[in-house]
């Protein structure tokens, strides 16, 4: 029995992904939840012959909390892609004037109405709103960093692809054997393609120019759709397959199975929270705390992660890339803790 919910369900992300929850038999109940359209959605879904039973929550004006509340009873997981996306010539960090606000109101309510779900944020910039969510959840001392996580699986998938394309190999045969680390956002992002033995062989053929612009590639990505949807908004079909990749992921861990990975997935996660992770911080991240990494699950949360440094064979060049992140990371995680302190 796994009840998950999807906030922001009636959105360009939350449409296919909430589709593609529905697809999977391990879900047993399924909440939408959107200020706008969440019951058609859900009508549609439910029409569609899976286990997953669907339900639409939508508040009835500006002030009605009980449709939110209802949406979050007793659910095992909740994906966040609630928000509104980029349009050209928009970074991610000038979505934080409205977005932070909705994130910060969303967590508190998965606080105190289900303290124990994990979280998955999708909404950007991914770089704060998990920030954010995390000082929302201290404030009421239900903060459990092993459950909440920053989706940023797209710039795996993105890594993936991009690559394959340069070597000639199929995308596929790239998954859990390269690894992407760091924040979700231009520079803060840091594909690691020496992380697998094989794939460093292949990797060797490339000149400085092709690597090059597979970073930026991999890096700046996002611009492209941003760019040819041309006001319509940003990612969203990748985007939901990608997010659902990450929450198949804890789907899984919650059904008791481990991830066959040679490396798993990484995640934006709040590092002191996990065995490990501040010293992780302290010796290679300068003190920043909040950090992408593969993430190894268990039970629907964070079991450990896996130390780039230490395992997977972070090259000198990519070592700069990260100072490179550190710098914007830390901006970034200020701005979203600094916002929820001066939130009443
Ligand atoms: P969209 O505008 O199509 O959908 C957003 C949905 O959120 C809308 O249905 C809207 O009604 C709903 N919403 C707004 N305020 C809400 C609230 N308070 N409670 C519940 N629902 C609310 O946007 P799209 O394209 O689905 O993108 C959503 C977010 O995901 C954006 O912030 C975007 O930047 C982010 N994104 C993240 C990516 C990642 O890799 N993590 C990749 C692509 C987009």
């Amino acid at each position: 029995m796994v009840k998950v919910t999807v906030c922001g369900a009636a959105g360009g992300i939350g449409q296919p992904l909430s589709l593609l929850l529905k697809l999977n038999p391990q879900v047993t109940e399924l909440a939408l939840f959107d200020i706008v359209n969440a019951k058609g959605v859900a009508a549609d879904l439910s029409h569609i012959n899976t286990p997953a039973v669907v339900t639409g929550y939508q508040p009835a004006n500006k002030e009605d909390k009980t449709a939110v509340v209802e949406s979050l009873r007793g659910t095992d997981l909740v994906i966040i892609p609630a928000g509104v996306p980029r349009k050209p010539g928009m970074t991610r960090a000038d979505l934080f004037n409205i977005n932070a606000s909705i994130i910060r109101d969303l967590v508190a309510n998965i606080g105190r109405t289900a303290p124990n779900a994990a979280i998955l944020i999708i909404s950007n910039p991914v770089n704060s709103t998990v920030p954010i969510a995390a000082e929302v959840l201290k404030k009421l001392g239900v903060f459990n960093p092993k459950k909440l996580f920053g989706v940023t699986t797209l710039d795996s998938v993105r890594a993936e692809t991009f690559l394959a394309d340069l070597l000639n190999v199929s995308p596929g045969s790239l998954q859990g054997r390269i690894s992407v680390i760091g924040g979700h956002s231009g520079d803060t992002i840091v594909p690691l393609i020496n992380a697998s033995p094989e794939v460093a062989r292949k990797v060797s053929n490339l000149t400085t120019d092709q690597y090059n612009k597979f970073i930026n590639r991999v890096q700046y990505g996002g611009d492209e759709v941003v760019k040819a949807k041309n006001g319509a908004g940003s990612a969203t079909l990748s985007m939901a397959y990608a997010g659902y990749r990450f929450a198949e992921n804890v789907l899984a861990s919650l059904a008791g199975k481990e991830s066959t990975a040679a490396i798993p997935d990484s995640s934006y996660i709040y590092l002191p929270g996990i065995p490990g992770g501040k010293e992780l911080s302290t010796k290679y991240l300068k003190g920043v705390d909040f950090f992408s990494v593969p993430v190894v699950l268990e039970q629907g949360q964070i079991k450990s992660f896996i130390n780039p440094f230490e395992i997977l064979k972070v090259t000198e060049g990519e070592t700069k890339l990260v100072q490179v992140a550190l710098e914007g990371l830390a901006k970034s995680i200020d701005q979203g803790t600094a916002f929820v302190t001066a939130s009443k």
